[in-house]
């Protein structure tokens, strides 16, 4: 089952970035907000080594990161949930997997490909919206394939089909998300949902 984060600022910045009224400015600012506390999520178990250090009274070893940490937002949607984790994590390394839905079938479309290397780093592919999973099966696929085995996903907005497909072609990969919504419509957009993400984060 994904993983729903749970904090009041997550759940009142989703409230606004589903009010249609919500104009792009403020979206991008939800969107940075909710995918903070995402990103620190995705990250609360990164693994750690002692450093020996010394404070102005004594020596002593402390915890500092010991894990690369690559985030690779699914183009173009995906760019909204970045900025959190090149703030939080200076040394980050950012893929990028450019990928269309087409507005008839539903079925992505990969039109870029730009990634660092993988392996043995934590991966952690980023996209909002989670509707059929076609597009975030396709991202994992490619992220497998260059190596990449600790690897998550991380969404604003997660439809159930979206959650089973990702559960069954990516059993191993851990979601997490801030919603998990009702169902898709017929033309597979999320129902309550958000509309278009990038159309509302890019006004377009
Ligand atoms: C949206 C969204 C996901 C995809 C989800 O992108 O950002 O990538 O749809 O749908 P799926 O789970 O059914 O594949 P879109 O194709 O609209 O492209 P965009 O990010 O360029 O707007
Ligand atoms: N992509 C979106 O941006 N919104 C949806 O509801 C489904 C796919």
């Amino acid at each position: 089952m994904p993983h729903v984060i749970d904090h009041p600022l997550a759940t009142h910045a989703l409230t606004h970035l589903r009010d249609k009224t919500t104009n792009p400015a403020t979206f991008r600012t939800l969107s940075y907000q909710v995918g903070l506390l995402l990103a620190l999520e995705a990250t609360r178990d990164l693994p750690t080594k002692g450093k020996a250090i010394e404070t102005p009274l004594e020596a002593i070893t402390s915890p500092v990161l010991d894990q690369g940490l690559v985030v690779v937002p699914i183009l173009r949607a995906g760019l909204g949930m970045l900025q959190p984790y090149t703030d939080l994590f200076p040394a980050v390394s950012v893929g990028y997997v450019g990928l269309e839905r087409d507005h008839e079938t539903a079925k992505a479309r990969s039109y870029y490909c730009k990634l660092p290397p993988l392996v043995n780093r934590r991966v952690l592919c980023v996209d909002p919206m989670l509707a059929t999973g076609g597009s975030a099966v396709q991202a994992l696929n490619v992220l497998r394939e260059r190596g990449a085995k600790d690897l998550r996903l991380v969404t604003i907005v997660s439809a159930p089909e979206g959650v089973a497909k990702i559960e069954s072609h990516h059993p191993d990969v851990p979601i997490i998300t801030a919603s998990i919504d009702r169902e898709l419509n017929e033309q597979s957009y999320i129902l309550p949902g958000l509309g278009d993400f990038g159309d509302r984060l890019y006004g377009t």
